[in-house]
């Protein structure tokens, strides 16, 4: 397999509208935004939202939302598309993730994933976030029913 280059991290912008909708339905099978959230996510939000791009390819984004008056910020979102994975794209794009929140001001950043969810919960932990909270019946799971969540958080170094 040839050695794929390493990402540029930029922001998002409209433009890449139809890419991160594609990725958003390659990377969720239950959470899956729609395009009309992403848009809203990509012009509207109070938030950053950057892309992972490798070859002129967006192969992962993450999403962060903030609360004015609040310095913890959200975790909202983050993906790597299938292809990407296990090459410290996430690792690299949750750093960048953080230094925004550390120029917004914030000082702590806040996530939750799904219990299941060993990838995102390995992710999280690699980075130096703590598991707070474990969330009763939190997510939809496919049977119908619900999935645990948890709360994970990490204090920003400024
Ligand atoms: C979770 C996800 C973002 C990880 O992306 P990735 O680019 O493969 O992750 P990285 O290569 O940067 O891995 C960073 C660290 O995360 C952990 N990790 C990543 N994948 C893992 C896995 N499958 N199992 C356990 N730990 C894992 C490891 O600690 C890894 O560090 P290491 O490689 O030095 O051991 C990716 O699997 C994904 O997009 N999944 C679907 C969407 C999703 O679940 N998003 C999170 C919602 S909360």
């Amino acid at each position: 397999m040839p050695a794929l280059s390493s990402p540029t991290i930029r922001v998002a912008t409209l433009a890449d509208l139809a890419a991160v909708v594609a990725l958003e339905q390659a990377c969720f099978a239950l959470d899956a935004q729609t395009g009309r959230s992403l848009r809203h996510l990509l012009t509207r939000a109070h938030g950053d939202f950057l892309v992972a791009v490798i070859d002129d390819a967006i192969v992962a984004d993450v999403v962060v939302l903030y609360r004015r008056g609040s310095r913890v910020a959200r975790l909202y979102s983050i993906a790597v598309g299938p292809a990407a994975r296990g090459r410290g794209v996430a690792a690299a794009l949750l750093a960048q993730a953080e230094r925004h929140a550390i120029a917004r001001g914030c000082v702590v950043m806040r996530a939750e994933a799904r219990w299941s969810n060993t990838a995102s919960r390995g992710l999280f932990a690699a980075a130096g976030y703590r598991e707070t909270a474990r969330l009763a019946d939190y997510y939809p799971s496919a049977g119908g029913g619900h999935e645990d969540g948890v709360r994970l958080q990490k204090h920003l170094d400024n």
